[in-house]
């Protein structure tokens, strides 16, 4: 064997935006890619909150996966099953489940995934696209008077919500279907609703729409409060809009960002899949852990380790 070492191409990250997204060039996403990759592009991540990569047609569930392996724990959703067996999960136009609101992934569990790696299959001929909104920008954006209120609040998530409010064009029983897995377990979580990022160190707002009120408010109160925060949060200079081609990979720090996917494609098919990246206990500003209520564990899924399981019952000293 020679002893040369072939230069790998060099890795660039150019911006979409001040505040997220970038797209990165340079790379062949897999599980073996070399270390200084792949802290390059984790250095880009959490830099930009959410990286694109055009032209990964090669990835299939099995590479897919291995190269989530790269940054971190892959993890099953603790209720819809994988495609396949694996921890790949089907995100597909057919199955009612359009994620056509402000959300951050799987937030009514107390470890929610650090990161989600979604790779596009089938793109409808228009339409479709994805955004994510920049959750420290928004937070830092906020007047000091909010930032302090903010600081002091917490929320409780549920993935029990009213679908059909969220969903009116929906099928009934597409939508009945897909509630019926999607809330076998109906989970409740109190966060803090500012999250110190346990990679950056920055303040982030964690909402979204898994959150069923504020702790200690009544419901009109938390839902004018949760309309303030979230209001800047979807503020078009906070965001990112991505216009997938096939073979596009995005990556995003789920803990510093939401986003949302625009149901505009009509009935064409639109198919990705996501893997997920364990997370850890997020803790406040008062250094306050989030807290599991229902059920008293996140159980075991069909398959694999449950996002949100591994920390859940033995939150850090
Ligand atoms: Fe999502």
């Amino acid at each position: 064997m020679s002893s040369t070492t072939t230069a790998a191409p060099a890795v660039t990250v150019q911006k979409l935006g001040g505040r997220i997204g970038a797209v990165v060039s340079g790379v062949r996403l897999g599980g073996d890619l070399a270390p200084e990759t792949v802290t390059a592009v984790r250095d880009a991540l959490l830099a930009n909150k959410v990286i694109f990569f055009r032209g990964q047609d090669h990835l299939d569930e099995e590479s897919h996966e291995a190269f989530g392996r790269l940054l971190g724990t892959p993890v099953a959703h603790p209720t819809v099953p994988s495609a396949d067996g694996r921890y790949s999960l089907g995100i597909d136009s057919d199955h009612g489940g359009r994620a056509n609101q402000w959300h951050t992934d799987v937030t009514f569990v107390p470890a929610y995934p650090a990161f989600s790696i979604l790779r596009a299959v089938v793109i409808p001929p228009y339409g479709g696209n994805t955004l994510w909104s920049n959750t420290a920008a928004a937070y830092a954006e906020l007047p000091e008077q909010l930032r302090t209120l903010a600081d002091g609040l917490r929320a409780v998530h549920s993935n029990d919500y009213d679908y059909v409010s969220v969903r009116p064009n929906a099928l009934p029983e597409a939508l009945e279907q897909y509630r019926e897995v999607f809330t076998s377990t109906k989970f409740l979580t109190e966060h803090p609703v500012v999250r110190v990022h346990p990679e950056t160190g920055e303040r982030v707002l964690l909402l979204g729409n898994f959150v069923q009120r504020v702790s200690g408010l009544t419901g009109r109160d938390s839902r004018a409060l949760v309309d303030l925060f979230q209001s800047h949060i979807e503020r078009p200079e906070n965001t990112v809009r991505w216009d997938w081609q096939v073979g596009d990979v995005a990556i995003w720090d789920n803990r510093a960002t939401q986003h949302y996917g625009v149901d505009d494609s009509d009935t064409h098919e639109r198919k990705l899949r996501r893997v997920t990246i364990d997370g850890d206990v997020p803790v406040g500003v008062d250094g306050r852990s989030s807290t599991l209520i229902s059920p008293e564990a996140v159980p075991d899924p069909s398959f694999g380790i449950a996002s949100g399981a591994s920390n859940a019952e033995a939150p850090a000293a």
